[in-house]
C-alpha cells in the first residue's frame, strides 16, 4: 500500500490555491515551484533557446488528474490540454478503477530503432549476409557515440536488416536497435544511425541516404490493464453500452479513430505537461493502431460472467524523463516532480494507464448520457464569463442557462442583469 492517497473527494471545487496547497503536500513542491505553476514558469531566454524565431510564449492550462492508483502506487497526474471535460474524466475513470482494484501496468524495454536505408545494392540477399556478419562490429562502432547511455546500461544492442521492394528499385533496410534507457531517444539513435551508415554502405556498396529514429516504436511497448464493476459506472447495462461502443471501433475505423483520439486525450495531455514528443507518440500510435493492416482500437473491452469490464490497452510509447523540453522548460521538470516517477518506463505505464481509463470514460459517457451533458457545466461557465459575469456570478447564471436548457451569452447576459438588479 502506498503511503499518500491521490484519492481526493470533491477536488474540482476547491480553489485553485487549494488545489495547489493540496498538491504541493503530496509532491513536496516548494514555494518557488508554487509560484511558477501560479504565474508561468518558461522565461523568454529559454524560450528563445528552445525554438527559432521566438516572439512570446503560448500557455496552456495544466490540470491534475486525481484517484490514480497504478500498481498499487498513488499518482497526481499533471495534464497540458485546451479541452474541457479531459481532466475531469480521466479522475472520474481513475476512481472506478480503483474501486476495481486500480490499474494494473507491463513496459517492454525501453528499445528504439533506427533505420538505415541503402540503395543501389547489387545482390541484396548477399549484402544482408555480410551485414549480419559484422553485427558485433557494427553495433560497437553505434556505441562509440554514446558512451554516456552505455555507461548508463544502454546502448545499441542488436541489428536486423531486409531487402524492400519500392517504386524505386530494391533496398535494403537496417534496423539498429538500441536501448535509449530513460530519454525519448531520438538524438542518441539518430547519431548512431549516422554513425553505421557509412560502414554498412562499404559493406554492401551501395550508397546510404535516409538514417533516421522509426516513430513506429513497436519495441518499446506499454500496457495497462483495468476491472471495472458494474456498480461504479451505472450497471450492467451500461457496461454492456461500453462493449458495445468498442465493438463498433473493432468493426469500424471511422469510429476507431475518434475511440482512440479520446485515448491520445489523455496521454497528449501528460506528454505536454512532462515536455515529450506527443508528435512522435501520435505517429507511433496510429502506426501501431493499423499493424494489422487495418486501423483498430489501442484498448480492446471484454464482459465478464458476472457484468464486470476488463480494459487493457497496448501501444508504444517513446517517452523520456532526461534530455530535451522535459529538462529545458521548467513546467516539465515540475510535472514530473508532482507525478514522482523514477524512469522513462515508470511514466509510459502511468501514461497508458491514463489512456486506458480516458477511454473508459469517454465511452461511458457515449453510452450512457452523451458526451455533451459533461461538456455543458463548462460550456455554460464560459459563456457566462462572455457575458460578463465574475465570481459567484458565473455558476449562479451558468446553472441556470443549464436549468434551462439555453446556452447562449443573450441570455448570460439577461440572467447576469436580472441577478444584478436582484431579480433572478
Ligand atoms: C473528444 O475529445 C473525445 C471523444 O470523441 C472520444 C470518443 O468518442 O471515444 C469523446
Amino acid at each position: 500500500m502506498s503511503e499518500k492517497t491521490s484519492r481526493i473527494p470533491k477536488f474540482y471545487q476547491l480553489s485553485v490555491e487549494e488545489r495547489l496547497r493540496i498538491v504541493s503536500e503530496f509532491s513536496g513542491l516548494n514555494s518557488n515551484e508554487q509560484e511558477m505553476l501560479l504565474r508561468g514558469g518558461l522565461d523568454l531566454a529559454t524560450a528563445n533557446r528552445m525554438i527559432e524565431n521566438v516572439i512570446g510564449i503560448f500557455q496552456i492550462p495544466l490540470g491534475i488528474a486525481v484517484n490514480f492508483l497504478i500498481d498499487g502506487k498513488d499518482y497526481l497526474v499533471p495534464m497540458v490540454i485546451e479541452e474541457p471535460s479531459v481532466v475531469a474524466a480521466a479522475s472520474n475513470a481513475a476512481r472506478w478503477a480503483r474501486e476495481g482494484g486500480g490499474i494494473e501496468t507491463w513496459s517492454s524495454e525501453q528499445v528504439m530503432i533506427g533505420q538505415i536505408q541503402l540503395v543501389g545494392v547489387n545482390n541484396p540477399y548477399a549484402a544482408i549476409f555480410e551485414i549480419i556478419k559484422r553485427k558485433e562490429e557494427l553495433i560497437k562502432i553505434a556505441n562509440e557515440k554514446d558512451p554516456v547511455l552505455v555507461n548508463l546500461g544502454g546502448g545499441a544492442r542488436d541489428i536486423e536488416a531486409r531487402v524492400i521492394q519500392t517504386i524505386a528499385g530494391p533496398m535494403i533496410i537496417t534496423h539498429l536497435y538500441v536501448d535509449v534507457r530513460d530519454a525519448m531517444g531520438a538524438n542518441a539513435v539518430n547519431t548512431m544511425a549516422e554513425a553505421v551508415a557509412p560502414h554498412l554502405a562499404s559493406i554492401t556498396g551501395g550508397r546510404f541516404r535516409l538514417r533516421i529514429i522509426s516513430n513506429l516504436a513497436d519495441r518499446r511497448l506499454v500496457r495497462a490493464k483495468t476491472r471495472i464493476l458494474p456498480s461504479s459506472i451505472g450497471g450492467k447495462e451500461v457496461a454492456e453500452g461500453i462493449y458495445e461502443a468498442y465493438a463498433f471501433a473493432l468493426a469500424d475505423p471511422y469510429r476507431a479513430a475518434t475511440h482512440n483520439k479520446g485515448i491520445m486525450n489523455g496521454i497528449d495531455a501528460v506528454a505536454l505537461a512532462t515536455g515529450n514528443d506527443w508528435r512522435a507518440i501520435e505517429a507511433g500510435a496510429h502506426a501501431y493502431a493499423a499493424r494489422n493492416g487495418r486501423y483498430e482500437p489501442l484498448t480492446r473491452w471484454e464482459l465478464t460472467e458476472n457484468g464486470e469490464l476488463i480494459g487493457t490497452l497496448e501501444m508504444p510509447l517513446a517517452v523520456g524523463i532526461v534530455g530535451g523540453a522535459t529538462r529545458t522548460n521548467p513546467l516539465a521538470r515540475l510535472s514530473l516532480k508532482i507525478l514522482g516517477v523514477k524512469s522513462a518506463s515508470e511514466l509510459a505505464r502511468v501514461m497508458a494507464a491514463v489512456g486506458l481509463v480516458q477511454n473508459l470514460a469517454a465511452l461511458r459517457a457515449l453510452a450512457a448520457e452523451g458526451i455533451q451533458a459533461g461538456h455543458m457545466s463548462l460550456h455554460a461557465k464560459n459563456i457566462a464569463v462572455m457575458a460578463g459575469a465574475v465570481g459567484e456570478e458565473i455558476d449562479i447564471v451558468a446553472e441556470q442557462m443549464i436549468r434551462e436548457r439555453m446556452i447562449r451569452v443573450d441570455r448570460a447576459q439577461q440572467i447576469l442583469s436580472q441577478l444584478r438588479s436582484g431579480k433572478a
